[in-house]
């Protein structure tokens, strides 16, 4: 498996900078992207060179390091990361940290600065590997033996800095010897499922099934799909979960045909400072994603589009909330508190 992200060092005579899969390109090409400035991973996450919750927390991560070396503005860093995408709580979550840190090396000498927010960056990627690994194997157990896994856009290694949210689960069960299959859905508008979530699933040689997303109610009735494992941009304080825009139907379909929906996500996707998920902030991305398939127009010019990349499914659609600390169910308001600890503060 290719790395999703990584912070080369520098030389004697270069700074270090940060190369990524280029994640538009995939799966036909493998290209990679290097950022050398803050403001080159801004672009890069708002352009989905790297996406999905934790991953772009840990480049938004890199991306305050690399100002840092740059030696600039830190609040103008730092604003101009948190600015790149609305929703995914982990990009504010890493940012925060990031912050934390320098400001407990205030008066400290800039190399030493420099030094340890570079170090803080690749702690928060190694972090997310062992958490990624612990929500697998939480969730393992959940996943039914000779069943079908129905998942939606991509919580994998790509969209993690490895392993993967609710294909770690995936992975976990098939690691324990579970015979299980996968059915993944392409995910409209920008396809994560069927360029990504395919993709590496068919590196690791898990058996995978690709289906459009209006095929998810059908496949859930026939009474096939044993479980279905999402992830998640952002969970409120009640347990509603800001996912992929198509997340919401899928969990409506699976408590209508009695298949347990479960969304799989590090306690850093937590965001217990939002009562519920109508305060979770949704991101409206560009019409052309709708009218245009990579570049080819398929719908009339000047046709009304909408086109919010994320939706919010109630708790109540929710069977549990797989977490590195363990496995949360409801009543969230308590199991979430539980297992992030306390209430967290969020901040960019
Ligand atoms: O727009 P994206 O590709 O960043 O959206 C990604 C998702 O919605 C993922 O399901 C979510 O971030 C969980 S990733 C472990």
């Amino acid at each position: 498996m290719v790395e999703t992200i990584e912070w080369i060092e520098g030389g004697p005579a270069t700074s270090g900078h940060v190369v990524m899969i280029d994640q538009r390109k995939l799966p036909r090409e493998q290209v990679f992207v290097t950022c050398r400035t803050y403001e080159e991973m801004a672009d890069a996450i708002k352009t989905m060179v790297i996406r999905g919750a934790p991953a772009i927390g840990v480049a938004a991560a890199m991306g305050v390091a690399l100002g840092v070396q740059q030696g600039a503005d830190f609040e103008k860093v730092c604003n101009t990361l948190a600015a790149t995408r609305p929703t995914a709580v982990n990009l504010f979550w890493a940012i925060g940290r990031m912050r934390t840190l320098r400001a407990s090396l205030n008066g400290a000498p800039a190399e030493e600065i420099v030094r340890r927010m570079i170090e803080e960056s690749q702690q928060i990627r190694l972090d997310d590997i062992e958490i990624c690994k612990a929500i697998g194997r939480n969730g393992a157990s959940l996943v039914p033996d000779g069943k079908t896994v129905l998942t939606h856009c991509n919580a994998g290694a790509l969209a993690t800095a490895g392993y993967g949210t609710a294909l770690g689960v995936i992975r976990a069960a098939v690691e324990a010897g579970k015979k299980i299959d996968v059915f993944a859905g392409e995910t409209r508008p920008f396809l994560q499922g069927a360029r990504l979530t395919a993709w590496e699933l068919q590196q690791d040689n898990i058996p995978t099934t690709l289906i459009t997303d209006n095929m998810a109610g059908h496949f859930l009735r026939s009474g096939r799909i044993g479980c279905v494992v999402v992830g998640a941009d952002r969970i409120a304080a009640n347990g509603d979960v800001a996912n992929k825009i198509g997340t919401y139907s899928v969990a409506v379909l699976a408590k209508e045909n009695g298949v347990p929906f479960y969304v799989a996500a590090p306690v850093s996707t937590f965001d217990l400072t939002l009562a519920s998920g109508d305060n979770i902030p949704i991101e409206q991305r560009a019409a052309s994603e709708v009218t245009e398939v990579f570049g080819v127009p398929v719908a009339p010019e000047n046709i009304a589009v909408e086109n919010p990349a994320f939706d919010i499914t109630p708790a109540k659609y929710v069977t549990a909330i797989v977490c590195e600390n363990g496995v949360a169910r409801a009543p969230y308001e308590q199991s979430l508190r539980a297992f992030a600890g306390g209430s967290k503060k969020v901040s960019a």
